[in-house]
């Protein structure tokens, strides 16, 4: 039955100020569709036949939500019950709205029900106090639980920095599972809001940078890979640039790579091949880019196959709300 839902429109919910680059992707991607009404966050799309749910499998960076368009309503209330009454059996309703200069999730006190793959999902999008959008999407593997794809997490008050955030969003957006069973080696790791989050959920990490790490991550330090304890997440600090660290640095059994470094993609992609190379245990990359400019997201296809030359299979790229020039990027073996 859901798989007939059609509509002339899809809109993606995306950062403000990344709608250029949304559509930059889109017409880069050979996606024959095209932009219509636009505001902050807010890009509709329309193409020659009909969209289905199925339009929506395409990867978009730039957009954190995809969704059918249902319509624009004058309230809240008009745009639930016009979903409600479409998709009467067990559909969830996400809020989100543009505020304070950021297209966000609605999050409610009450905790809000789990979101499983295959679920049908409404999403209802104020743009100003008489103008709601309702759109509808299948929720899948690596498309964000959250309302518009933000999980509303707070930093914790311990963080050195903005990267804590930016980590556990991706781990959210994913749905990736790092565990204590995991080591981790990030470059560009001080002054250490990451290696804080993966030591917080108990996963050892080695991380690489010439700079001081704070103090709040030093308290788990270790001298060397020898005096690592048993039962317990450490962190070594390979206080170098990333191309001076070497084999003996990395030891056994590191099972991430994870880069935040400020460098080029290039660079961080050439590190990530040589440190793979020295690891060859790393099922997992995780990758802060940075770029100078976003329309650098359509060079997204050079990084794909550097990572796919590395025998990746699964690969995916992703703009954050946490995310100002930033994408995450995702590879798994
Ligand atoms: C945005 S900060 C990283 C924040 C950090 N991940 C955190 O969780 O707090 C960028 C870091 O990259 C480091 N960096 C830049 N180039 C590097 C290189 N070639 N090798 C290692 N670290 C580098 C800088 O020293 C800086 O500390």
């Amino acid at each position: 039955m859901t798989d007939a839902i059609q509509s002339e429109f899809i809109f993606a919910l995306c950062n403000p100020g990344s709608e250029t680059a949304l559509k930059l992707e889109v017409a880069c991607g050979g996606l024959a569709w095209r932009s219509g009404y636009q505001r902050r966050g807010f890009v509709t799309f329309k193409a020659d036949s009909e969209f289905s749910l199925e339009s929506l499998d395409v990867q978009l960076a730039c957009a954190r939500r995809l969704c059918l368009s249902l319509g624009k309503f004058a309230t809240r209330e008009d745009a639930a019950q016009f979903i409600y009454q479409k998709f009467p059996s067990g559909t969830l309703i996400h809020h989100a709205r543009y505020f304070e200069r950021k297209m966000q999730g609605i999050h409610h006190d009450a905790p809000q029900a789990s979101v499983h793959y295959g679920n049908l999902i409404g999403t209802v999008v104020e743009l100003s106090p008489n103008e709601f959008w309702a759109g509808i999407h299948r929720h899948g593997r690596f498309l964000s639980p959250d309302p518009a794809g933000d999980p509303g997490i707070v930093m914790s008050a311990d963080s050195p920095s903005r990267a804590w955030l930016k980590l556990e969003e991706a781990l959210r957006f994913f749905d990736l599972k790092i565990t204590s069973a995991d080591i981790v080696v990030e470059l560009g790791c001080a002054p250490g809001g990451v290696v804080l989050a993966l030591l917080q959920r108990g996963v050892s990490v080695i991380g690489v940078d010439p700079a001081k790490m704070a103090d709040v991550v030093n308290a788990s330090a270790i001298a060397s890979r020898e005096n690592a304890p048993l039962g317990s997440p450490w962190f070594f600090h390979c206080r170098k640039p990333a191309a001076l660290a070497a084999k003996r640095d990395l030891g056994q059994g590191v099972t991430w790579f994870m880069s935040d470094m400020n460098q080029s993609p290039e660079v961080v992609l050439k590190e990530c091949a040589r440190f793979i190379a020295m690891a060859p245990t790393i099922r997992g990359v995780l990758i802060t880019l940075k770029l100078t400019d976003l329309s650098q997201v359509v060079d997204q296809w050079k990084w794909f196959e550097t990572l796919s030359a590395l025998s990746f299979q699964t690969i995916r790229l992703q703009q954050l709300s946490a995310h100002h020039k930033e994408f995450a990027l995702l590879a798994l073996k």
